[in-house]
C-alpha cells in the first residue's frame, strides 16, 4: 500500500461571513502530484494556506504523513491549532513556495537556503552549502548566491524560494503559481525543474495556471469553483474530456 503523504478533509474557511472554502477533501499519496486549478477567487490559495495553517480552517482536518494537526474541538467558536510545537514541526515537512513568499531580506540567497537545514534539521554548514549549490544550479540562481533578495528580480526571488523549500527535504511541496512571477523566457526553465521533481517522485500540491504542466505531471487535477470541487480526476479525463461546462469554459480561456 502506498503511504499517504497528505490528507485534506472537509476544509471550510470563511472571511468576514463569506465562505470561501465549502468543504474540500483530497489525498496525496507519496509521489502524487495534485494540481489545483480554477479561476481567480475560487479559493486555491486559501486552500493551500489552510494546509499549513497560515490560515486556520474553520472546520476540517489536515494530516501530513499520517500525523493529524491537533486542533481544539470546534464548539461554536473558531477552530484553532492547539499544539504550536507540533504545528511548527509539521510545517517543516511542508515546503512552501507561495505567491510573493518572502525571503529573509537581511540574508543572502545562500544564507536563506542553508538557514533551515542547519538550524532546524541539524545539517552541517558544509553539507548545507553543498546541497544549496546543487539547488541554486537547479533553479538557475547560482550567480545570485551572495546577493540579497532585494537585489533580485521577483522571478529570481521566486526561484530562490523554491530552492530554499527544497533544501528542507519536505514530505510535500506546496506551490502557489510557482511560475507566475517569472519572465516568459525563465518560465520553461522552472517548469523543467518542477517536472524533474515530479519524476523524482516528490509529492506536490500545486496551484497552477500552466495547463500543459498540469496535464503532463499530475496524478489528479482538481478544479475548484466558488470554494467547491467542481470536477476532479486524472488529467487525461479532466483536461481532455471535461464534464462540467464551467471547466470546459475555464480550459478554453486558460
Ligand atoms: N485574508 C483574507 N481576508 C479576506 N478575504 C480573503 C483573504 N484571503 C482570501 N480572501 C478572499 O477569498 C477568496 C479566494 O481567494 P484566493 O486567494 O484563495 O483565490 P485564488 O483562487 O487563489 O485566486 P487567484 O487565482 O487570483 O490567486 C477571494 O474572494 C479573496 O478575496
Ligand atoms: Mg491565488
Amino acid at each position: 500500500m502506498v503511504e499517504t503523504a497528505l490528507s485534506v478533509k472537509d476544509i471550510h474557511k470563511s472571511f468576514g461571513g463569506v465562505e470561501v472554502l465549502k468543504g474540500i477533501s483530497f489525498e496525496a499519496r507519496k509521489g502524487d502530484v495534485i494540481s489545483l486549478i480554477g479561476s481567480s477567487g475560487s479559493g486555491k490559495s486559501t486552500l493551500l494556506r489552510c494546509i499549513n495553517y497560515l490560515e486556520t480552517p474553520d472546520r476540517g482536518e489536515i494530516s501530513v504523513a499520517g500525523e493529524v494537526i491537533k486542533t481544539s474541538p470546534s464548539q461554536g467558536g473558531k477552530m484553532h491549532a492547539t499544539d504550536p510545537r507540533q504545528l511548527e514541526h509539521i510545517r517543516t515537512r511542508l515546503g512552501m513556495v507561495f505567491q510573493g513568499f518572502n525571503l529573509w531580506s537581511h540574508r543572502t540567497i545562500l544564507e536563506n537556503i542553508i538557514e533551515g537545514p542547519i538550524h532546524v534539521l541539524g545539517v552541517s554548514r558544509k553539507e548545507a552549502i553543498a546541497e544549496a549549490e546543487t539547488l541554486m544550479e537547479k533553479v538557475g540562481i547560482t550567480a545570485k548566491r551572495d546577493q540579497y533578495p532585494m537585489q533580485l528580480s521577483g522571478g529570481q526571488q521566486q526561484r530562490a524560494a523554491i530552492a530554499r523549500a527544497l533544501a528542507m527535504k519536505p514530505e510535500v511541496m506546496l506551490f502557489d503559481e510557482p511560475t507566475s512571477a517569472l519572465d516568459p523566457e525563465l518560465v520553461n526553465e522552472v517548469l523543467q525543474v518542477i517536472k524533474k521533481l515530479a519524476e523524482e517522485g516528490r509529492t506536490m500540491v500545486m496551484v497552477t495556471h500552466e495547463m500543459a504542466l498540469a496535464r503532463d505531471i499530475s496524478s489528479e487535477v482538481i478544479f475548484l469553483h466558488k470554494g467547491l470541487v467542481e470536477e476532479r480526476g486524472a488529467p487525461g479525463n479532466v483536461m481532455k474530456d471535461p464534464q462540467s461546462a464551467r471547466l470546459r469554459q475555464f480550459l478554453q480561456l486558460a
